[in-house]
């Protein structure tokens, strides 16, 4: 299949998928989740060994959720928005062989979530990541809330998420959330040699391990997710949510209840 503002290649077994929106920083509206979501599901079905996921362009990876899109929703919409956001980090977690989040630039919100949602992660030095829906009045609504503490400890996940801390890639790495830095020339073959490292190794062995490792946060994060979309979804309609996101389509700072 082929999509508009997603890409899925292929070098042998390794399929990359490319969130391909640079004008808007590859932010993420219904239409580029849908194709996510699909792109994700024909990279299963043809078997890949090995999932890898990036922006195009230099300068982002994600830069989040769409705020332009999500400034007006009801809660009803954004309980919406939040399952479908939900759809695709789930089927990327679950997601059968191995997954590489390549981190070429801006992981904001969405974006941020999207990338610890994959198995592993490998930032270019100019990357610059975070969860920062708290300056737009809401909270993260795709995940982080259950596998940002998983991945960088509670005491990080509960400064990054209540002060939408940037962090570069050098202080990412520190607290756990990258794996390997490399310079931004290097990130496309540091990503590929990993990502063929990895599809060489047994399919099946492959498959049970990630499964057997998924199973760490089974039970608590199936209901933890459940409260964050809930909560993530009552946000939409309060007037900071407006206002926080009216601010950022304005190109103003916000100015909070
Ligand atoms: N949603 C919608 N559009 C976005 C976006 C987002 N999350 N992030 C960037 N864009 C758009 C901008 O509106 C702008 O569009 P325009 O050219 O039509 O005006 C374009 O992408 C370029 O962004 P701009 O802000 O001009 O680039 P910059 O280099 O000055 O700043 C960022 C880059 C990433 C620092 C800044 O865009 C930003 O802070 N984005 C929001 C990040 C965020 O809070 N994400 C979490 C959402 S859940």
């Amino acid at each position: 299949m082929s999509w508009e503002t997603v890409r899925l290649d292929w070098d042998e077994d390794v399929a990359t998928l490319t969130v391909d929106r640079p004008d808007a920083l590859n932010a993420l509206n219904v239409a580029t989740l849908e194709a996510m979501g699909e792109a994700i599901t024909e990279a299963a079905d043809e078997d890949a060994r090995a999932l890898v996921v990036t922006g195009a362009g230099d300068d982002a990876f994600i830069a989040g959720a769409d705020i332009a899109y999500m400034q007006d929703l009801s809660t009803t919409e954004g309980q919406e928005w939040g399952e479908l956001g939900h759809d695709v980090a789930d089927a990327l977690e679950a997601f059968p062989a191995p997954t590489i989040a390549a981190v070429n630039g801006y992981a904001f919100g969405g974006g941020c979530e999207m990338a610890i949602a994959c198995d592993l992660r490998v930032a270019a030095e100019s990357a610059v990541i975070g969860n920062t829906e708290i300056d737009l009045g809401i909270i993260p609504g795709w995940g982080a809330t259950q596998r940002l503490p998983e991945l960088v400890g509670d005491e990080t996940a509960r400064r990054m998420i209540f002060l939408g801390e940037r962090l570069d890639a050098e202080s990412a790495a520190q607290a756990g959330l990258f794996g390997e830095v490399v310079s931004d020339e290097d990130l496309e073959d540091a990503v590929s040699e990993l990502a063929s490292r990895i599809a060489e190794k047994p399919a099946v062995a492959m498959r049970a391990a990630k499964q057997a490792l998924n199973q760490r946060s089974e039970g608590s994060q199936t209901s933890g997710l459940a409260y964050e979309q809930r909560a993530f979804a009552s946000l939409f309609g309060t007037p900071d949510q407006r206002e926080g996101m009216s601010a950022f389509v304005e190109g103003r700072e916000p100015e909070f209840e």
